[in-house]
């Protein structure tokens, strides 16, 4: 089973990537990217320089971009793939934010699909790399056209798909429908990765089983978790898994600090770990106050304290 983490703006940045591959991980993506503000910044900007960062050790990279305009899609594609850093260029027609839609981008591509087809055929056209679709199951549930989509997308040169199974009106409410996902792998030849509501072994298993597919990618179930792919890999090989003990979860939190830190800063790099520390404590006994605490945490030494009291608290794990 291939084993994808799915892209998470604010997220998946290439400390979180690290660890997501260190525990079997097979392909991670970038953050969201705009074309046009690729195109446009200068080219020290920090953001740009941070989104498209990768450590050497990462495994297969995707860098995902988002846009309407087929022209700057097509020459962020092009510049991104010089790069040397990525294995493909994965555009984004699955973003449900109102600033993304606004512009007619992410999932407001589902609701044309001749603009949608016509930016796939410029990127494959400009890139070297191959170029993949990232996609919603349409744009809600009077309009669900994933297979007619998926076909459209496929015809003009993706060469996988990855089928979030909501639609755009859906945001992250109600539940994935995984029976979709499946029409689509059925209806198109390129691999397609079955996304949406994987938590655990035995949702893994299950999405599996109903849409067929052979790669799963997970979004926000390895959030503070990313044995997450460990317990997934597990699972299909049918071997025994145990949860890491929480001494090892505390401690991976406190490397995912020190990494981010090392890279951002410890301003920055503290205010990135906030939202991780609050999801590696999540489901420990009494951590509301602590919880508080990590929010407020502006430096290393304060997050070591913290865990460190937490761990002398749940001496049995
Ligand atoms: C905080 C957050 C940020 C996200 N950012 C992106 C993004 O940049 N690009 C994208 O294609 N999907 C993005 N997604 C959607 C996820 O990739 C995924 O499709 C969705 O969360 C469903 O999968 P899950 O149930 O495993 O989380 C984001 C989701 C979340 C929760």
């Amino acid at each position: 089973m291939h084993l994808a983490l799915a892209p998470m703006a604010g997220i998946t940045d290439q400390v979180f990537r690290g660890l997501c591959f260190e525990m079997g991980c097979n392909l991670a993506t970038t953050e969201m990217v705009s074309a046009q503000g690729y195109l446009t910044a200068p080219a020290d900007r920090n953001a740009y320089r941070f989104l498209l960062a990768r450590q050497a050790s990462e495994g297969p990279l995707a860098v995902q971009i988002f846009g309407s305009d087929p022209v700057h899609m097509e020459n962020a594609a092009a510049r991104l793939s010089q790069l040397g850093l990525f294995s493909a260029v994965d555009i984004n027609m699955g973003c449900p934010a109102q600033k993304v839609v606004g512009g007619q981008s992410g999932s407001a591509l589902m609701k044309d699909i001749p603009l949608a087809a016509e930016i796939v055929r410029r990127c494959v056209k400009a890139s070297s790399l191959p170029v993949t679709v990232k996609m919603r199951i349409g744009w809600d549930e009077n309009s669900i056209n994933a297979v007619e989509f998926a076909k459209a997308v496929t015809d003009a040169g993706a060469t996988a798909l990855t089928v979030h199974g909501r639609t755009r009106k859906q945001q992250y409410s109600g539940k994935a429908n995984w029976e979709e996902i499946g029409k689509v792998r059925q209806a198109v030849s390129v691999p397609v990765t079955a996304n949406g509501d994987i938590w655990d072994a035995a949702s893994a298993l299950e999405c599996a089983r109903i849409t067929g597919c052979d790669s799963l990618a997970m979004g926000r179930g390895a959030l503070g978790n990313p044995w997450l792919f460990q317990e997934i890999k597990a699972a299909f090989e049918g071997t025994e898994w145990h949860k890491p003990p929480f001494e090892d979860i505390m401690k991976t939190a406190l490397r995912h600090s020190r990494e981010m830190i090392a890279w951002k800063g410890e301003k920055s790099g503290m205010l990135e770990m906030r939202k991780h520390l609050g999801w590696y404590v999540t489901g420990q006994r009494g951590v509301a106050k602590l919880r508080t605490r990590l929010n407020l945490a502006t430096s290393l030494s304060q997050v070591e304290d913290l865990l460190s009291t937490l761990l002398q608290k749940n001496p049995e794990e």
